[in-house]
């Protein structure tokens, strides 16, 4: 399952050139034709292959209704095409022209409070507007006449990041579609009142009529929770049926050319659900930008860990990330030396067989002008091209890696958008909880302690590792407890964590005690929630110390044992964290927020008990971490010192600060 393995997918370049894709978003429209050469040029010389082309050139391909202006895109593909530069060719939809906004301000959206989002940045368009699908699928039909055929093109890059602005819209037309949306899923008002719990407030439905998205109640109201949790998928739904309608038009139209999107398994995006999107595309492709801090590398390697086994553990496109600062958080940090190429092989590590970058050319005026690019505002006699040039090397040199599949780790973090979103979601018994976060704490800990785990989307088939970790896996869905106790028993082992096994698909609790759906496999039982305040601590008698959380646990099956106990706080002396043998695996329950690091402590006895190990000699554990695709090692340097790595790579070697090799 390696090497040259696409045939799963339409990957946007044959096989037989195998290569790593190197590129960029190219927006050549906010520049004057000439401009055009130098860039070219300057691609040629870094050694670029590709380039995502018109993401947001509608307004220029069509200045108005029945006005098209193919002239200057034609000149781009043929330049591009003469020197050797595929296209990933956008459908131009992202971001609806005036023109249209103006003759059709109903394919504008509105928030829950009502306010239209008017145009003046992007993406103000409904997902389910029909009328805004119609004017989408006309250009969409356009371009694919027009550039079909045409020798630079090898792949079609739907709209762009998807649910970025406008994730959520609250109008009349998606009040409409979730109406349709509820009747596929319930069938009845009756069945639709069961699982919103209607009783509850006089919320009963007697028509599909009456039925709305979840609109602004008033400050504090709590609003119905099960009525917004099927906001949510529906939202994600509804985007997902306008990348259907663009891409089953682009495969009728030309049927060889891959479609893709660009997805966002990133920090802190969490509209769409992309365990139920990766299937739609013909490869997957991920933006990512790093959020700076302690675990911004840790981070970037989780979502690149993700998005490879959303892909099947097959390889994926980077389609965007930052050659160095970006210009929408609060304080828009450069990166320091090595670290440009540093996460771009972190990517390449966990999958992807491209890595390009938002974007070519720095914009000199608009919303992004402070944002990085290949090409910065100083030129190209800078550090950032130098290192892009460099990169573009490196990936030349790292040809033979392309097509290998990841190799499966041993332990796996198990993802789940659902729980995600039904975690965080009010009313609950702390805002503080934060599902990401935990789940990447876990993975720091695992990365800390020298051993590889995959990131893995739920529905996936994680039967096959020795170990799982399920942190704040708050909604259980009938049949998921049973699944992971068989798996218990058969010589699986179940980590999980508080605010686990709470609800149903519906939201419903699992009544008689907390962890409900999860307190047989796990062999405790727990009355009442206590969370803690947030200048609360709470003591183990291991040496960690808990917070945001703490539960009294009283244990249920004799044979639980007890690896951890509070010392200090309301629940002193009891239970911290369980393990449950069941059958020839376990079950283990971790009751409090530890953090990276006492989740490591932990994790360190969970996994040598599981007999998962480190691949790592004990020396390079935590300085480096390790991803393997196939043949091929990636050892990436997480520190800012030098490492000798000489024991793994077979020849003396060190690896400097922030750097990555490769090694057979
Ligand atoms: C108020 C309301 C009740 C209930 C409680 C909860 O008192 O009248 O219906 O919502 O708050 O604290
Ligand atoms: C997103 C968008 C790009 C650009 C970058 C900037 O990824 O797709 O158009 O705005 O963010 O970080």
């Amino acid at each position: 399952m390696q090497d040259q393995d696409h045939r799963w997918l339409r990957w946007p370049t044959e096989p037989a050139r195998r290569r790593i894709a190197f590129g960029a978003d190219y927006n050549p429209e906010q520049w004057p034709p000439h401009v055009w050469d130098d860039d070219v040029r300057a691609m040629r010389a870094a050694g670029l292959n590709i380039v995502s082309l018109g993401i947001f050139s509608w307004a220029r391909i069509q200045p108005g209704a029945d006005v098209w202006d193919f002239t200057w895109l034609d000149e781009v593909m043929d330049l591009l095409h003469a020197n050797s530069i595929a296209v990933d060719l956008a459908t131009g939809t992202a971001s609806p022209p005036h023109w249209l906004t103006t003759k059709h301000p109903e394919i504008l959206p509105v928030d829950h409070e009502g306010r239209t989002v008017w145009p003046g940045a992007r993406q103000h368009w409904r997902p389910t507007s029909p009328v805004f699908r119609e004017h989408a699928l006309r250009l969409v039909r356009a371009m694919a006449e027009r550039y079909g055929r045409h020798p630079a093109l090898v792949a079609w890059h739907v709209s762009n990041e998807f649910g970025c602005h406008n994730a959520y819209d609250y109008s009349d037309a998606a009040a409409a579609a979730f109406r349709d949306w509820l009747r596929a899923r319930y069938r009845s008002t009756a069945a639709l009142n069961r699982a919103w719990t209607t009783a509850v407030w006089s919320q009963r439905y007697s028509d599909w009529a009456e039925i709305l998205p979840p609109r602004w109640t008033g400050a504090g109201s709590q609003p119905n929770p099960a009525q917004r949790l099927d906001f949510l998928r529906f939202s994600s739904d509804a985007l997902r049926e306008h990348l259907r309608a663009e891409r089953d038009l682009l495969r009728e139209l030309t049927p060889e050319v891959p479609v893709t999107t660009n997805f966002m398994v990133a920090a802190s995006v969490r509209a769409v659900d992309y365990a139920r999107w990766a299937g739609e595309v013909d490869f997957v492709a991920n933006d990512h930008y790093v959020v700076p801090g302690p675990q911004g590398l840790d981070e970037l390697s989780f979502s690149a860990n993700l998005t490879g086994n959303l892909a099947g553990g097959r390889p994926w496109f980077l389609m965007e990330h930052s050659t160095s600062a970006v210009s929408w958080q609060p304080i828009n940090v450069a990166k320091r030396p090595g670290e440009l190429a540093r996460d771009s092989l972190t990517h390449v590590a966990h999958g992807a067989d491209a890595v390009c970058f938002f974007q070519w050319r720095q914009s000199a005026g608009g919303a992004e002008k402070y944002h990085s690019a290949m090409v910065p505002h100083a030129g190209t006699d800078t550090a950032v091209f130098r290192a892009v040039c460099e990169l573009g090397a490196t990936l030349r040199d790292l040809a033979r890696v392309a097509g290998a599949h990841r190799t499966p780790a041993r332990a796996a973090i198990l993802f789940d958008w659902e729980s995600w979103w039904a975690a965080e979601q009010d009313p609950r018994p702390s805002d503080r909880v934060r599902y990401r976060q935990e789940a990447l704490d876990w993975y720091t800990a695992f990365l800390d302690l020298g051993i590889r785990a995959d990131v893995t989307p739920l529905d996936a088939d994680w039967e096959r590792y020795d170990l799982v970790v399920a942190p704040l896996l708050h909604m259980v869905p009938g049949g998921l407890a049973a699944r992971l106790t068989v798996y218990a028993i058969a010589g699986g082992h179940v980590v999980t964590t508080y605010c686990s096994g709470i609800v149903d698909e519906h939201d419903h609790v699992w009544l008689g005690g907390y962890p409900g759906a999860l307190c047989d496999l796990l062999g405790i039982r727990i009355e009442e929630f206590a969370p803690l305040l947030d200048d609360e601590r709470a003591e183990l008698d291991n040496g960690t110390t808990g917070t945001v959380w703490s539960d009294r646990i009283d244990l249920t099956d004799p044979a639980t044992e007890v690896l951890a106990r509070y010392r200090t706080g309301e629940q002193a002396g009891r239970p911290a964290v369980t393990r449950r043998p069941t059958g020839s695996g376990s079950a283990a329950y971790v009751s409090t927020r530890l953090g990276a690091g006492g989740v490591a402590a932990i994790l360190d006895e969970l996994a040598g008990r599981a007999g998962v190990t480190s691949e790592l000699p004990p020396e390079l554990r935590g300085a480096v971490e390790l991803a393997v695709r196939g043949p091929h090692r990636f050892l990436i340097n997480r520190t800012d010192r030098p490492v000798d790595v000489s024991a793994v790579a077979g020849a003396a070697t060190i690896l400097g600060p922030r750097a990555v090799i490769v090694v057979r």
